[in-house]
């Protein structure tokens, strides 16, 4: 499909089942080349990121199966191959935690420089520092990575302190270190919720990983790790997203299958937008009081404001009374979507990673979405602006939302792909 289709103006009610996180599938999948068996991962989204990594592991030449939409089966008993084609590894960020997770089982590891979202600068530096630090060898040649260990040797563990708090250098160190000799320390680490996944994910396929959620990883490697089960927690920033699109179309939304203590943060500020948040037992109700209210955001690495949710918190302080501002401290370039939302008459003024934006009434206008949440951004417009808007290049929303179009249907919304 090619563009949404939304016509503003209609309340959301009812409730909204969460995918698997995206996240955590990103560095679990790869991970699962750290095991010598067969892996039965649960909670797997339905999305683009998934089928295009199920599609590096094909080229691997390890076997994949689906128990169903949610569950799959990896079996990376043989690996026939240590590089990433380059093809599919520039479609995606996460395309560099088959670096790690193939340099601890196979000591030789390639793949391109990885793609994704356009945010600005994007450097490995943290990753490729790590892998030094463990002994192996790094090479850049023709946008290539090629990672490995000398001739008889093994990774070794190794006191690493990361320069910036970095939640993909984490997880990749976390897998090469998995296999090592020895213990790995992760100094001044990330904290989100996707890296406790990918600790459980490693610990209960006979790893060894403590401190997952501070600021301190300790990493004993283990000879070999076994095949088992493991259930991905659901998707926050998913979750987060339903919770703001609530918050715009007004109505009254249940939020099912989700960690409430993950969204603490998210509903902190739309409480203080004027909508009410109700934590239940694996769930969130999401009520909007009255019109919206203006705030002030920083993201920050977790347990701070997330930067995967400044766009779409960003869209309701477009449709809030007053004025707002958002510092994003992580990415320098996540604001195109602001840029993109003055189409539908959204006022705002940018200067760096600084943000000012005065609310007032949408318009339904002729977007394009420029990155995964940028998109989500456009869609939460959308649905209260006046009129009808349509969203191109929703591929990139496809990306990382499962049935975006199917939920949001079910909640009352008026959107359909064309
Ligand atoms: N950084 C470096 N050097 C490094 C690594 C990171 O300078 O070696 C910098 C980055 O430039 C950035 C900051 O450190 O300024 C944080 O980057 P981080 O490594 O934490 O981000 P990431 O692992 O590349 C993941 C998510 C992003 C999410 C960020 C922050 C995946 C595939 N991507 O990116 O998700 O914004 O963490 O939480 O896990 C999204 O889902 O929309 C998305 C962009």
């Amino acid at each position: 499909m090619e563009k949404y289709v939304i016509n503003g103006g209609r309340e959301l009610f009812g409730e909204v089942t969460i995918s698997g996180a995206k996240n955590a599938a990103a560095s679990i999948l790869p991970g699962t080349l750290l095991v010598e068996g067969i892996c039965r991962i649960r909670n797997v989204p339905d999305i683009h990121d998934v089928r295009l990594t199920l599609d590096i592991l094909d080229s691997l030449g390890v076997t994949h199966r689906h128990i169903d939409r949610s569950v799959l089966e990896i079996d990376c008993r043989r690996i026939e191959s240590h590089a990433v084609p380059a093809e599919l590894g520039v479609r995606m960020r996460a395309s560099h935690f088959f670096l790690g997770a193939l340099l601890a089982r196979t000591g030789d590891a390639s793949s391109p420089l990885p793609g994704g979202c356009d945010l600005g600068k994007r450097p490995i530096d943290q990753h490729l520092k790590g892998f030094e630090a463990m002994g192996a060898a790094v090479q850049l040649y023709d946008n290539y990575i090629r990672v490995t260990i000398p001739e008889g040797k093994k990774l070794h563990g190794a006191d690493i302190c990361f320069d910036m708090v970095t939640v993909g250098a984490t997880m990749n160190l976390m897998l090469a270190a998995a296999l090592a000799d020895g213990d790995t320390m992760l100094r001044n680490a990330a904290r989100e919720p996707h890296i406790v996944d990918l600790a459980g994910f490693i610990n209960a396929m006979g790893g060894d990983i403590s401190g997952a959620g501070t600021d301190t990883i300790t990493i004993h490697g283990v000879s070999s790790m076994h095949g088992g089960e493991y259930s991905l927690i659901p998707d926050q920033i998913e979750a987060g997203t339903y919770m703001a699109a609530a918050a715009a179309a007004g109505g009254s939304v249940k939020i099912c299958n989700v960690i409430p203590e993950h969204l603490s943060c998210i509903a902190d500020v739309l409480k203080d937008m004027n909508v009410s948040v109700k934590e239940g037992d694996g769930s969130v109700q999401v009520t909007r009081n009255g019109r919206l209210k203006s705030t002030d955001i920083i993201t920050a690495a977790y347990p701070g404001f997330p930067t995967d949710m400044q766009p779409q918190i960003g869209a309701l302080m477009c449709l809030a009374d007053g004025s707002s501002s958002i510092y994003e401290a992580v990415w320098t370039d996540r604001f195109r979507y602001l840029e993109e939302l003055r189409r539908m008459g959204a006022l705002s003024d940018i200067n760096g990673q600084h943000a000012v934006i005065r609310g007032g009434e949408l318009n339904g206008a002729s977007l394009t979405a420029c990155d995964l949440r940028a998109g989500a951004a456009m869609i939460i417009a959308a649905l209260a602006a006046r009129g009808r808007t349509e969203i191109r290049n929703v591929r990139l929303i496809e990306r990382g939302y499962q049935d975006i179009v199917g939920k949001l249907s079910k909640l009352g919304a008026d959107i359909h792909a064309e």
